[in-house]
């Protein structure tokens, strides 16, 4: 018997079911990819990039990795971007972070989990930054919440300042950066009004969305 033989036969229904629907599909979906959007998420399974936006596959580029963070130094995040930028032409690069994010709450309240806590110093880093204005949320839930918000706003900054974006924006590739957060208890969306398709977008966008966050 096959190991994890249960996963092997959703496969083949999922494919049964993709295929009755458009004989074709795979078919086509073998030949190219054309996504317009490049999500950057979080990898906690509750947040699955495709189901929540209504795409199917060919429709998304993805890369997730533990509280959605954009490291300038990341290989595997950057290589992701440069693809999806410079190769696949995308339209859109959307940071999607969640509420109740289990490594932002370790990452605010110190919590050590292993090897993941040097990955998290990057959010620490943004908890420091707003430390005045997090302090004085005294529900813990709404302060955990509060810093999902602000990382998400500091990881679309992170993205506008890498090269790959510098360098589209530069020869008039038209692209857009956007920072959403994901409701874990109603699968809703919030856009945290943070579009940012040009590099003089930069500064006052970044400004406006941390000034909302703490109206
Ligand atoms: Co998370």
């Amino acid at each position: 018997m096959k190991v994890l033989k249960e996963l092997f036969d959703k496969n083949s229904e999922w494919s049964k079911k993709i295929t009755a629907e458009d004989p074709e599909f795979f078919a086509k979906l073998s030949k190219q990819q054309n996504p317009k959007y490049l999500w950057i998420g979080c990898s906690d399974s509750r947040v699955p990039a495709n189901q929540i936006v209504g795409l199917l596959p060919g429709e998304l580029f993805v890369h997730r990795n533990v509280a959605n963070v954009v490291v300038h130094t990341d290989l595997n995040c950057l290589s992701v971007m440069q693809f999806a930028v410079d190769v696949l032409e995308i339209e859109h690069i959307i940071v999607c972070g969640h509420y109740d994010c289990g490594g932002v709450k370790a990452a605010l309240n110190n919590v050590r989990h292993g090897l993941a806590d040097n990955w998290l110093r990057h959010v620490q880093d943004v908890s420091l930054k707003y430390s005045q204005e997090l302090n004085q949320i005294y529900d813990e839930h709404k302060r955990v919440d509060k810093l999902c918000e602000l990382n998400v706003v500091e990881q679309v900054l992170n993205v506008c300042q890498t090269t790959i974006l510098q360098d589209a924006w530069e020869r008039d590739h038209k692209i857009s950066v956007h920072g959403w957060v994901y409701g874990l208890s109603d699968g809703l969306l919030k856009d945290l009004n943070m579009c940012i398709s040009a590099l003089d977008e930069i500064g006052d966008s970044y400004q406006n969305a941390v000034n909302n966050l703490f109206k």
